[in-house]
């Protein structure tokens, strides 16, 4: 029940194409993401669900893919779950959208259980309601790993534009409560897909508030979005740094850099080495996008 490490990106790809549902792994995606939610149109519902499935099953647990389901107050919602445990399929994460209470997350904490013993769960919070719940949603139960912050969901929903400003109080309640809960916080989607300065910006801005990762809706964001999370060679110097001269098992403080350094900053600079992941010394990747969503 653990979410795939890394973790950074989730590339979206509509459930209507099988011949397209292992493309997000191939352009470098951490996780490739089925979405039977939105991304569906009502009448392609069945459809969709049909195919995730006959995939899950194919792929079993061998691949990082993981499965947005309907909102299980929706009938479309309990049909993908029922579909899911009488195939026998196992995703490697099952993404529930629209959450507002910690029951929601129980429920399907339940009925998987038995049959999807090893899946690890995703809460969207993307309604007002849902933010105002997310403390007591993040701890809905230990199998609920991370939760995903949807953006486009919240601004239509409170009728505001969806720009950094109006979405800010959400972010920040969201990067809190996963911090308090011990879970990943990962940010909503960018969805100007010809700005790509943009989406850097905005998962540079994110992760300091303490999202670690991004749902992609682009093959051509993946690779901007792991730049983004990057560390610095700066700061993976200044770390190093730190660890070597502060991190002498006697805590106090020290002076690294003309910074003084106490156990936070000690603490901080472990965190900063143990993100650096092993293509990190690659080149970074052109600020250029495409034209369509979910093209590879
Ligand atoms: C994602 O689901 C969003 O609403 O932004
Ligand atoms: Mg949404």
């Amino acid at each position: 029940m653990f979410l795939p490490n890394p973790c950074r990106t989730f590339l979206v790809t509509p459930a209507l194409d099988a011949s397209r549902f292992d493309k997000a792994l191939d352009v470098g995606a951490d996780v490739g993401l089925l979405d039977l939610e939105d991304g569906v149109p009502p009448a392609l519902k069945a459809q969709a669900r049909q195919l995730a499935v006959e995939h899950l099953c194919r792929t079993g647990a061998r691949l990082p893919l993981a499965v947005r389901i309907n909102s299980l107050r929706t009938a479309d919602g309990l049909r993908d779950i029922l579909a899911l445990l009488e195939s026998g399929a196992r995703p490697r994460v099952v993404m529930l959208p629209k959450v507002e209470a910690p029951a929601e997350v129980q429920q399907l904490e339940e009925l998987l259980a038995p049959r999807m013993p090893d899946v690890a769960l995703m809460a969207i919070i993307e309604t007002p309601r849902g933010v105002e719940a997310v403390d007591a949603i993040v701890t809905a139960c230990e199998r609920l790993r991370g939760i995903i912050f949807g953006a486009a969901d919240l601004s239509a929903q409170l009728g505001v534009p969806l720009t950094w400003e109006p979405m800010f109080y959400a972010r920040s309640r969201i990067a809190m409560a996963a911090a308090l809960g011990g879970r990943c916080a990962i940010d909503s989607p960018f969805f100007d897909l010809g700005d790509p300065q943009g989406l850097a910006a905005e998962m540079l801005r994110a992760h300091a508030l303490g999202f670690t990762g991004k749902i992609a809706i682009h093959p051509q964001q993946v690779g901007i979005i792991h730049e983004a999370l990057k560390p610095s060679a700066r700061v993976v110097d200044h770390a190093r740094r730190v660890l070597a001269q502060a991190d002498d098992g006697k805590g106090g403080i020290h002076v690294v850099g003309g910074n003084m350094v106490g156990p936070p900053l000690v603490a901080a600079a472990k965190r900063v080495l143990a993100s650096v992941q092993p293509d990190d010394d690659d080149e970074p990747v052109p600020l250029r996008i495409g034209s369509r969503a979910g093209e590879s």
